[in-house]
């Protein structure tokens, strides 16, 4: 019997290289369907095993480096109990408008558009359908409902960590092309980074890579990066599973002060540690695009 729903025990049961070994995974699409996004060329989900990591941030500034890059970029913020992207672009007294084609994405630049589950919230209150079994059923229509247009990428901010609220997210929008899953060097011990490669696979999602946040922070004075919790946790753990590390990010306030206070697009970079770090980030995404171009799709 095929199973409709993969749960959060599925997630911490599973070991990967098992799973890939057999022909039929319990992997699903949604019981209640998928939500179309024909004209979106990249789907890019950015995961984390846990909460608090920089999943928002990394998900803001790849959405905004993109776009400055050139290219047609969508940002959803899926995540339904903490939704932080409108903040950080200064939208959060935004209510997208709606026309013929559905609810339309709110801009932060010519090529730069957001959408979130925070626009539909009144206040910070959840409206009842939204706690009930329905739940999904509401976010489905909602993200459906969203006109996003032709895009070269759409940036998906998913839940923190590998529950049912992500699992059932992922499921609803489905045939992601990669995943980036954000640690941090508290958070990169080999089961949490486990527990997100499980997830990743049982939603048939490719890993891109492994992104350590605040991994360090860079002396202002001299440049050392003094690792303040040890190094080289990243890099076994990436080694362990034979994925990539695309980045060790530094912390670096001008990143945090920038999206704390509604400004992140108009953060230009100082060619600080972060912003040669982050690029390598910018650059693996925008390969994807480059292969799919070069296949002749
Ligand atoms: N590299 C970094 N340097 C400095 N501050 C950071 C960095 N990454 C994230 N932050 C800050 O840490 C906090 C949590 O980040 P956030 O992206 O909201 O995490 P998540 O989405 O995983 O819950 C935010 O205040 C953010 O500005
Ligand atoms: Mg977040
Ligand atoms: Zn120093």
């Amino acid at each position: 019997m095929s199973k409709e729903f993969i749960s959060t025990e599925d997630v911490a049961k599973t070991n990967p290289n098992e799973a890939k070994g057999k022909e039929e995974k319990t992997k699903s699409k949604s019981p209640i369907g998928t939500v179309n996004l024909d004209g979106v060329k990249n789907k890019i989900m950015i995961m984390s095993g846990k909460g608090g990591v920089g999943k928002s941030t990394i998900a803001a500034y790849l959405a905004s480096s993109l776009a400055k890059r050139g290219y047609r970029v969508g940002l959803l913020d899926s995540d339904i109990h903490g939704p932080s992207i409108p903040k950080m672009f200064g939208l959060e007294n935004k209510k997208p408008e709606v026309d013929e084609k559905g609810i339309v994405p709110v801009p932060v630049s010519e090529n730069l558009k957001v959408m979130s589950i925070a626009f539909l919230l009144e206040g910070e209150d959840f409206p009842v359908i939204w706690r009930g079994p329905a739940k999904m059923g509401a976010i489905k229509q909602f993200l459906q409902e969203v006109s996003w247009g032709v895009l070269d990428f759409l940036i998906i901010d998913l839940p923190p960590g590998t529950g049912d609220e992500p699992l059932s997210i992922a499921q609803l929008i489905s045939d992601f092309d990669g995943a980036i899953v954000v640690t941090t060097p508290q958070d990169v011990a080999l089961t949490s980074v486990r527990k997100s490669i499980n997830f990743l696979d049982l939603v048939d999602v490719p890993v891109i890579g492994l992104v350590e946040n605040m991994s360090g922070v860079i002396c202002p004075s001299c440049g050392d990066e003094i690792e303040v919790f040890g190094g080289g946790g990243v890099e076994k753990a990436a080694s362990d599973f034979g994925i990539s590390v695309l980045a060790e990010l530094p912390i670096e306030p001008q990143v945090s002060q920038k999206a704390d206070t509604g400004a992140t697009y108009s953060y230009e970079g100082n060619e600080s540690e972060w912003d040669r770090r982050f690029s390598n980030v910018v650059d693996s995404i925008e390969k994807l695009e480059n292969n799919t171009k070069n296949d002749g799709n």
